[in-house]
């Protein structure tokens, strides 16, 4: 054999030692069990650090804090974690030090109550509290339509319902009261508002967002912004709850049918890396949010041409904490940061040197923290980069007084109040819009005496609220405690003069016929993912319903409760009249306010109603891709 082919030889026995070595490290790595919690011996500092005094500049708190921290006491606070990991190990919240603790949707407490959430959140808090510095964490949850996570809590409408309403006066009071409701609770971290600009209207998110026409998302997400923040009292540069701008950026411009997880369609898909429209359209409600005081801004789970958004050191650090002048912190959304890439190791430290500050994880602490131990340690994260992003989250904590608030007892009666149900029945009344009006039939007459109702969200408050709705997907069914469904607000409105029938499928007998059938049809409730649709209608059981009513009422209104425009083309020239009430939340009787001309139909569409599926994504201009008008164009309603 000759010299070269021992040569060879050896060089293959080397490779495949070293690819064995290699492989036996990361089954290691993968099997091996979690590494314990840092340690440290440190002493706690003492009562009058400069950290602890509240006269101080915030910014020389941060700093005096910052100086103080070990390296694992700073990971922690680029942590967090979903309360579902932490059933039973309360304790790994003082081991790790983690800087926020989350309910995802649905992560409610065993106890789902008032009472149960708040003793839940203070019992996370005082484990905070024991570390050795006494960082107090954030406790964070999608309060996006009011909390509508706990039963009984005033569910306002969906973004979307807001943005028709287009009143950032009204979208603030929205907002403070679910601010007070959520920090009534101890949950001081809200993940909205969402400002993404939807344009395909398959997507499932198309209700959290206000409108797709960027200054409408920004006025209002800014006022939302204020709304969550504003303490009670109103203490200048103070935060009350701290708001988060998401999903920066571009996640309502995503290209169907490039999703990737492989449950959905849309959600989590590719987003093309156009930096006119970034400019022009996507950041612009961001700015606003930001100009508003929003402090922290969720990193969305997609990809911006070829490269994972938590990883795009261009839209986080360049554009978003450069050419914006964010100095708040980037929050990674569920598991995004491990969409990255198949090694976790080099999802956080690609993440982390990207500018995201810190890691919604949710589950697996243990070995991020390891990873971003070895990365600092190993330089493949700079420790600058660790500090910024420290310094960036102490800041938010600092500006919520949360270093300095003395415990206090909360008073959860106002939870659900009457003042508040009020404030969203308002805001249901203005987020109505008045799609077509046949011989002006409505407000109907107050002297209409028989009434037909008809339709699968006539009755069921589950539907009117949508999705993350004490669940993930919301529930279906008409249970939740407090709430009024459109069925008792139309025959509350109606008066006792009148017979109002029920029946869901518009089975009445034959006879005379209704003055007026008004047939309550929609979507189930759905959130995220699972909620993308590739035809967005009416079904079959719906349709029905309307076609059995016109048999028996002169008049058909129909009412749709939906989270985005379906395609109703067909449909409609067969309806008397017809609104949108998008997903108006618990106070149901709102629409019948407008039904019934209590209050005026003011509302106007905050995005274009498409005609087909074939006209999706609609253009920045509100046209569909091939030029043609859709079926209304946004900004319509008949008033
Ligand atoms: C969603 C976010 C949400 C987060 C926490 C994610 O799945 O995309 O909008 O804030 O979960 O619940």
């Amino acid at each position: 054999m000759s010299v070269t082919s021992w040569k060879k030889i050896a060089v293959g026995a080397a490779l495949g030692a070293i690819l064995i070595a290699g492989g036996v490290l990361a089954f290691a790595r993968f099997f091996a069990p979690p590494p314990p919690p840092p340690v440290t011996s440190l002493p706690a500092p003492a009562a009058d650090a400069a950290y602890r005094d509240a006269s101080r500049p915030i910014e020389d708190r941060v700093e005096d804090l910052l100086s103080r921290m070990t390296l694992d006491e700073k990971i922690g606070q680029m942590t967090l974690v979903e309360k579902i990991s932490l059933k039973d190990k309360a304790s790994d919240v003082t081991a790790y030090g983690f800087g926020a603790v989350l309910s995802g949707a649905g992560g409610n407490p065993d106890d789902n109550t008032p009472k149960g959430w708040a003793q839940m959140v203070a019992g996370f808090q005082d484990a905070a509290r024991k570390t050795r510095l006494g960082i107090p964490l954030l406790y964070g949850a999608d309060a996006n339509h009011g909390f509508g996570n706990v039963p009984g809590a005033t569910l306002f409408p969906h973004a979307i319902g807001l943005g028709t309403a287009d009143d950032p006066a009204l979208a603030e009071r929205v907002a403070r009261a679910t601010a007070e409701e959520s920090a009534a609770l101890g949950v001081r971290w809200n993940f909205s508002p969402m400002l993404e600009l939807p344009r395909d209207m398959r997507w499932g998110r198309v209700y959290e967002s206000f409108s797709d026409d960027p200054a409408r998302a920004g006025a209002l997400g800014a006022a939302y912004v204020r709304g969550l923040q504003q303490v009670p009292g109103g203490q200048a540069g103070r935060i009350g709850v701290l708001a988060t701008a998401k999903h920066y950026v571009g996640l309502g411009n995503s290209t169907w049918g490039t999703s990737r997880d492989s449950n959905y369609r849309i959600d989590q898909g590719a987003i093309p890396d156009d930096e006119t429209a970034l400019r022009d359209a996507y950041l612009p409600p961001y700015r606003a949010a930001i100009e508003a005081g929003a402090m922290s801004v969720m990193a969305g789970i997609g990809t911006w041409g070829k490269t994972p958004i938590s990883a795009s050191t261009h839209l986080l650090t360049d554009v978003l904490k450069g050419d914006l002048g964010f100095r708040g912190f980037v929050v990674s959304d569920w598991y995004g940061v491990y969409d990255i890439s198949w090694n976790k190791y080099d999802a956080a430290v690609a993440a982390v040197n990207a500018g995201v500050d810190m890691v919604m994880l949710p589950f697996d602490y243990p070995s991020f923290a390891s990873d971003l131990r070895r990365a600092v340690m190993d330089g493949d994260v700079p420790r600058s980069r660790v500090d910024d992003a420290v310094r960036r989250i102490l800041r938010a904590k600092f500006a919520m007084g949360l270093f300095d608030a003395p415990e206090q007892t909360q008073d959860l009666s106002v939870i659900g109040s009457q003042a508040h149900r009020s404030l969203a029945r308002e805001a249901v009344r203005r987020s109505l819009v008045l799609l077509k009006n046949r011989g002006g039939i409505l407000p109907l007459a107050p002297d209409t005496r028989r009434i037909r109702v008809a339709g699968s969200a006539a009755d069921d408050v589950g539907r009117q609220a949508g999705g993350w709705t004490v669940a993930w997907q919301g529930v279906d069914g008409n249970w939740i405690p407090g709430a009024t469904s459109i069925l008792s607000g139309i025959r509350a409105a109606a008066g006792e003069q009148a017979d109002v029938e029920y029946d869901v499928n518009g089975n009445f007998p034959k006879g005379e016929p209704a003055d007026v059938g008004i047939a309550v049809v929609g979507e189930k409730p759905y959130a995220e993912g699972v909620g993308d649709d590739a035809s967005p209608q009416l079904d079959d059981s719906d349709l029905a319903a309307i076609a059995n009513l016109r048999k028996t009422s002169r008049k058909v209104v129909v009412v749709l409760v939906s989270g985005r425009p379906l395609i109703v083309t067909n449909e409609l020239p067969k309806w008397d009249a017809a609104m949108e009430a998008w997903l108006p939340g618990s106070e149901g009787a709102g629409v019948a306010d407008d039904l019934f001309g209590a209050s005026p139909f003011t509302g106007t569409l905050p995005l274009p109603w498409p005609r087909s599926i074939k006209q999706l994504p609609m253009r920045p201009d509100g046209l569909a891709q091939d030029g043609s008008a859709p079926l209304f164009p946004r900004g319509f309603g008949l008033h």
